[in-house]
Parts: C-alpha cells; structure tokens; sequence
C-alpha cells in the first residue's frame, strides 16, 4: 500500500474515523516516552516515570461510612460522573489475606470479618481545589456490596434452590454497561465455596483455602462465578446468570452495529475459554445468548440448547447449560486458551484484545496479547479473524500481561501479573516486580512496550481506569507483601511504613509526553 499522506497513514494504522482535531493530535506524536532507567525495578514501592506523580485515594481498612469500611486487595476500577467535579467510583475487592485482616484460624467470627471485606466498594470522590481527587466521607454513595449481601439472580432465575446468592466474591475485572451500571466478575470462587461438576453432588473444597462452607454450608457453588451488575447510585446488584458461569476475569461491553449491546469476557484459568454475551437489547442484559470462542474456525459457538442440540444429551435445561459453561464448552470444541484475563476493544478499529497471561503447563511463560476483528467490523457477529498483537518475553520487556486499558489516543496500557510466587525467580528474573506498561500507537516506539511504573514487593497493578479527560489514570495497587508469612516481617511494608495494604491510588499522566504532544 502506497502512503502518501498523513490521512492516509492514520488510515492504514486503522485511525480512519478519528475526527480532524485528534488527528492533528495525533500526528504531531512524533516524540516519545523515554525508557526510565530505574525499570525493571525490585524496589519496595510505588516508582513512577518521572513524568507521572501519584496521590493515594484509599487503603483497605479506611472508613467509607460509619459502618463500613473499604474492602481488602481492591482490583477492577470504573467511574460514573455525578458533575465534572464528582463521580462514583466502584472498586472491587477480590479476596482476602487472612494474615492480615482477621487471622490464619477458621472461626466463624473470623470468616465473618473475611466476608465483610471482599466483592466490592461504591465510594464519592470529589476534585478538589488543591487540583486532586478526595474521598467524600459518609457520603450517601459510599456503601460495600461484599460477601455478606444478599444479591438476587436476575430474570427471577431460580439456582440450586434459591432465588438469591449470598454475597459476591472473587471480583477481579469487570466492565461498565451503555446504560451507566458497573459489571462486576466473580472470578475465582472455588476458592471460597469449593467446586463441583454438573454430574456431582458432593462439593470439593480442595481449592477452598478460606474454609467459608464449614461455616456457611448453604452457600453452595453454583451461586458464584457469575457477573453481577451494580447500579451506582443505590448498589442494588443483580447476577446474571446469562453471561455464563466461570472464573469471569471481565465483561467489556460494546455497542454492536444493530444497537445490541455484546459483552465480551475471558475465563482465567490454564486452557479455559473466551466467551461473548449478545443481549437481544441496547438497555439491558436480559435476553441474549452466551458464545464460546472456536479460534482456529474463527467461529462463535452458541452455548444454546436449541441452536446447539447436541448439548441436549448433557444438560436438562438452559439455565445448567450456563451454570457449568465450561463442560458445555468443551462439548461444542472451544479452543482452549493461555488463562484469557482482561478484554479491551480498541476505540476506533473496534478490534477486541485478550490478554492471555500465560500457561506454565503448556510452557507459556511469558504470555500475549491476542487480537480478534470482528468481521464486518460488527460485535454481534458470529464468525472472526485473529492474530497475536504482541508476545510478552524478554524481546518485548514485559512479561505475563493482564489488565489493559485505551487511550483516547489507541495506546495500549497494560499491568502486569507475575505471580507473587514467581517475582524475581527464574526465568522472570529479569522483569523485576510488576508493572505498568504502554504500548504506543504511533511514534518511533509504536507496538513496543515501555514501563511507567513498578510495583511495591509481590504486588499487581490492577483496575486502570483513565477520568474522561485522559488526565488521571486511576490505578489498584493490590496484594502488596502477599508472601507475608509472620506479620513481624512482612515482605513490604508499602504504602505505611509498617504493615502492606492494598491502595487505590490517582496517577497524574498530564505531563506524560506522549500524551501531551
Ligand atoms: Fe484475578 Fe485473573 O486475575
Ligand atoms: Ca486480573
Ligand atoms: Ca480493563
Ligand atoms: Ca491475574
């Protein structure tokens, strides 16, 4: 292809609907961030570029309310707009370290205080007039939907029993739907309540390291690993059991070319799947059938008892097909995948980006990115084309990526999850503790990864979420010190000084280069 202009050269990178004003935003991109020579770093804190300057927002532990107080390891992060000046921030809080919050013995009264603490967080903020984003104490806003909430199904849906679940939990990523409610993913849930196949009665708790069921046996496990939508201003939640049972890692939503809005979201876990929701409406998630990806045929699947009859001879009714997903999945051959985490859609190519964190089993080490265009540039359709955007590893400089958020400008921003375990250990070594990356759209670095921030000791950047005027990137700084195995010694003692905890903190990118050129 001959380029012979500008236009045309934004047009071949896929720019071809940005309007004139970004365009000369764009095209005076030429400059470029510079590489920090502190990353990789393996330092006990929060380093930024020095570009970038950050205030902290909230630590677990601090008061929302009277009676509440914010969660522990808070992860996804979304924002609704009360005014240009405040809006509702909603924060999830994906497990706990009971180490740290209550205490490594199983008693009630401790599962108890666990509970009060995961699922996830509606807090008020304000800019202020020192120019920063505040808490609003006891603002009417501030309120947790945790582990302790009754939460109803959706649809009047019926599960193993009961017409509501007890809580939310695991709440890793999420999404935010068209008509301004937070979606939030109950990912690894078998760590709570423990797991069972779709032929078992007996539950297995071998992966439940909390313990809640001695406590709370009714809980059962079907009631968790759905995505729950919270309305921002009440936190009435609701769990859709249309989009699937499985460790949820996302649900991005988007727009499809009719008006209906799809919902895209990756299972996290070795050889696992990725799933879209097409709901039959613009304004809700109430009808609608659940996809599971066929990479290789670049096929959508319907996990749909009459369009796929085969699933008749496994499952009695619709509602067990979408409760045990995954084995409905492998019955219709869904190309399993390297742990698929968080899902971004590109903001004018439209093209939908996996991160496929990595597959140690399978020798996947270092994890990619992969990039699905749906054809006819349509969400709703059934048939795609993919490739690899990027392979993590030591040519890229950036290893195991997971959440991943666009600019207005079509840069990558992508964290980081080298497992606590592994950070520092062969054949990680060389990466340093977690980070925050870019991957420029334009510019003499485009499509390469550069570090702006690395995390404190055994932490994760999670939750990136830009304000609407792409000069603040709310970030979660989760897990700090996890490998804490006496609390007289804790591995990191980010943000305090003395004990980890896990912070929401407010990223100043205005002066980033790229961004402001
Ligand atoms: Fe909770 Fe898949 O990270
Ligand atoms: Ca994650
Ligand atoms: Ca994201
Ligand atoms: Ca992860």
């Amino acid at each position: 292809m001959d380029i012979n202009t500008r236009r045309d050269f934004l047009k071949f990178l896929g720019y071809s609907t940005l309007g004139l004003t970004q365009l000369s935003t764009l095209t005076s991109c030429s400059s470029t961030v510079l590489p920090f020579s502190k990353f990789p770093s393996s330092d006990d804190d929060l380093i930024l570029h020095p570009s970038l300057s950050y205030d902290k927002i909230i630590s677990w532990g601090d008061a929302i309310n009277e009676s509440e107080v914010f969660g522990f390891n808070n992860d996804y992060i979304n924002i609704e707009y009360l005014n240009t000046k405040e809006l509702i921030m909603w924060v999830n809080h994906e497990y706990i370290n009971p180490l740290f919050v209550s205490g490594l013995e199983r008693t009630k009264e401790n599962v108890d205080i666990e509970k009060s603490l995961v699922g996830g967080s509606l807090i008020h903020l304000k800019f202020n007039d020192k120019n920063k984003w505040e808490l609003v104490p006891n603002s009417e806003f501030n309120r947790g939907v945790r582990g302790d909430t009754t939460i109803p199904f959706a649809n009047n849906m019926s599960v193993k029993g009961s017409k509501t679940a007890e809580g939310t939990l695991g709440n890793c990523a999420g999404g935010k739907t068209p008509w301004n409610t937070f979606l939030t993913c109950e990912e690894n849930y078998d760590g709570f309540y423990g797991e069972r196949k779709s032929n078992e009665t007996q539950i297995s708790y071998k992966r439940s390291r909390v313990e809640w069921h001695k406590f709370y046996p009714k809980n059962v496990p079907e009631h968790y690993g759905w995505v729950v939508e919270v309305e921002p201003k009440t936190g009435k939640a609701q769990k859709h059991t249309n989009l699937g049972r499985f460790a949820h890692e996302s649900a991005t939503c988007i727009q499809a070319k009719s008006g209906v809005t799809v919902v895209y979201s990756g299972d996290d876990k070795n050889d696992e799947h990725l799933y879209k929701f097409v709901s039959k409406s613009n304004s809700n998630l109430k009808n609608g059938i659940l996809y599971v990806a066929d990479i290789k045929a670049g096929k959508w699947l319907p996990l749909d008892l009459d369009q796929s009859p085969t699933l008749k001879k496994h499952f009695k009714n619709q509602l067990d097909v979408l409760t045990y997903a995954r084995e409905a999945s492998k019955i219709l051959g869904a190309t399993p995948l390297n742990r698929p985490e968080d899902i971004e859609i590109h903001p004018t190519t439209g093209d939908v980006y996996v991160a496929l964190t990595n597959n140690k089993k399978r020798g996947d080490f270092h994890g990619s990115i992969l990039k699905i265009s749906e054809n006819e540039s349509d969400h709703a359709n059934l048939s795609f084309q993919s490739r690899t955007f990027i392979f993590g590893g030591e040519a890229a400089g950036m290893s195991c990526p997971d959440n991943m958020a666009f600019d207005n400008q079509g840069n990558l921003w992508v964290t980081t999850d080298i497992s606590g375990s592994s950070i520092g250990k062969s054949p990680y070594t060389k990466f340093g503790n977690n980070g925050l990356f870019i991957i420029p759209a334009t510019g003499k670095n485009a499509g390469r990864p550069i570090q702006l921030a690395s995390a404190p000791i055994d932490a994760e950047f999670t939750g990136p979420c830009f304000t609407k005027d792409f000069s603040t990137l709310f970030l979660s700084v989760q897990h700090p010190g996890e490998m804490t195995r006496d609390l007289k010694s804790p591995t990191s003692t980010w943000p305090t000084g003395k004990i980890p905890k896990p912070t929401v903190v407010a990223i100043d990118i205005s002066k980033l280069e790229l961004m402001n050129v």
